[in-house]
């Protein structure tokens, strides 16, 4: 195993915490000793022990002259846990390779601090790959003022989510399901548009192989309060922390139907302002699954980080409902291109992960 293979292991290693680590970093770390893999770990939950020292420990004495491959710069400093960079020079490791810095000011400098331990530091192996993985996690930092939004639409060939019938189950086949089972597991929120929630009546909650920390908060985008109590959201809003985004001139006696149900009410202006007060309530990433009406809003006021695509072999024509509605005409020298962090099949559907430059 070279280097780089020990950090393609570390990345997949990393994301064994997924839905246990926010609002942390995802971290993977992989010890080897010449091309020999000695010790490797993650960090499994929030505020549990860092990846690298639970990867010295299942190295050992096997650390000593080795090289520690971790997908985050080591942190420096006292928080839940003590300071990587003492328990990596303690181990003997000689040489540190870190696939990206810290961006955290209180966990920042721990190359310098190995450096000046004489410890050789490697900064940059797959840095792409691990800033994708840790977006939300990033994006907190830079911008704390809004979640990190992510969309996700099923949709077909001609970018239908829905048939002109109301059919929209299921567009994309079990292993797509499965896989935004598990997505969802590793946002704080997950969101529909107030005609979704109406017309498919969706749970929103996590239902997959990985259990997260905390259930994800169900958010409803639905400005003029026409949710009916008798919804699924609505009716276990007691068990499920939900939010229900309303006008400012909602009607209140439909507000208060909906406060009625346990629901926490946000009124807000426009998406930005909501997104704020989504922010200030704790909720750091959200996953937007539709409708397309709210997935173009989003889209128009360039509120969305990442699009996970999830494309199916499919189309149904004019009448199906668009999987983005309502945004602005532009010409092809001022559209923006978007980057693509991932693509894989699951089964027939075709999965792509994209990131707005
Ligand atoms: N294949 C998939 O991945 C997928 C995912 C989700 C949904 N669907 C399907 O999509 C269909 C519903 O989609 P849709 O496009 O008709 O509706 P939608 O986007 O789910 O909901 C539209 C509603 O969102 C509300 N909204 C709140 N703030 C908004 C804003 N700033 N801008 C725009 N809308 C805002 C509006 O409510 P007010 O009218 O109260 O303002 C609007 O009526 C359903 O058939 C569903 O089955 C498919």
């Amino acid at each position: 195993m070279n280097e780089r293979e020990a950090m393609a292991r570390a990345l997949d290693l990393a994301l064994r915490g997924w839905g246990r680590v926010q609002p942390d970093p995802l971290v993977g770390a992989v010890v080897i000793k010449g091309t020999e893999p000695v010790g490797e770990g993650w960090h499994p939950e929030y505020g549990d022990r860092h990846a690298e020292t639970v990867a010295l420990a299942d190295a050992g004495e096997g650390a000593r002259g080795a090289t520690l491959v971790v997908t985050l710069e080591p942190c420096t400093h006292h928080g839940k846990q003590p300071p990587c960079t003492d328990a990596i020079i303690r181990s003997g490791v000689t040489r540190v390779v870190a696939a990206m810095r810290d961006p955290n000011p209180l966990a920042a400098g721990g190359c310098e601090r190995l450096r000046e331990a004489g410890i050789e530091v490697e900064i940059g192996p797959l840095g792409d790959a691990a800033a994708a993985m840790n977006a939300a996690f990033l994006h907190r930092l830079r911008n704390p003022g809004r979640p990190f939004v992510a969309l996700k639409l099923a949709t077909t060939l001609d970018g239908r989510i829905a048939d002109a019938f109301g059919g929209s189950r299921w567009i994309s086949g079990d292993a797509a399901r499965d896989y935004v089972q598990w997505l969802r597991a590793g946002f704080d929120a997950i969101a529909v548009g107030g005609r979704t929630a109406r017309l498919d009546d969706p749970a929103l909650t996590v239902r997959g192989s990985v259990l997260p920390k905390a259930a994800p908060r169900r958010v409803i985008f639905d400005r003029i309060a026409d949710l009916g109590p008798h919804l699924t959201l609505l009716r276990t809003a007691h068990e499920t922390p939900t939010v229900v985004v309303v006008a400012p001139d909602a009607d209140r006696t439909r507000v208060k139907r909906i406060a009625s149900t346990g629901a926490t009410i946000v009124q807000a202006g426009s998406l930005s302002g909501a997104l704020a007060s989504l922010s200030e309530q704790g909720i750091g990433s959200l996953l937007v699954e539709g409708g397309g009406q709210l997935a173009g809003a989003l889209l128009a006021a360039g509120l969305v980080d990442r699009y996970y695509w999830l494309q199916a072999p499919l189309w149904l024509g004019e009448g199906g409902v668009p999987a983005v509605a309502g945004l602005p005409t532009r010409g092809l020298d001022q559209a923006e291109r978007w980057r693509v962090v991932e693509r894989r099949p699951l089964d027939n559907d075709t999965l792509l992960v994209l990131d707005r430059r």
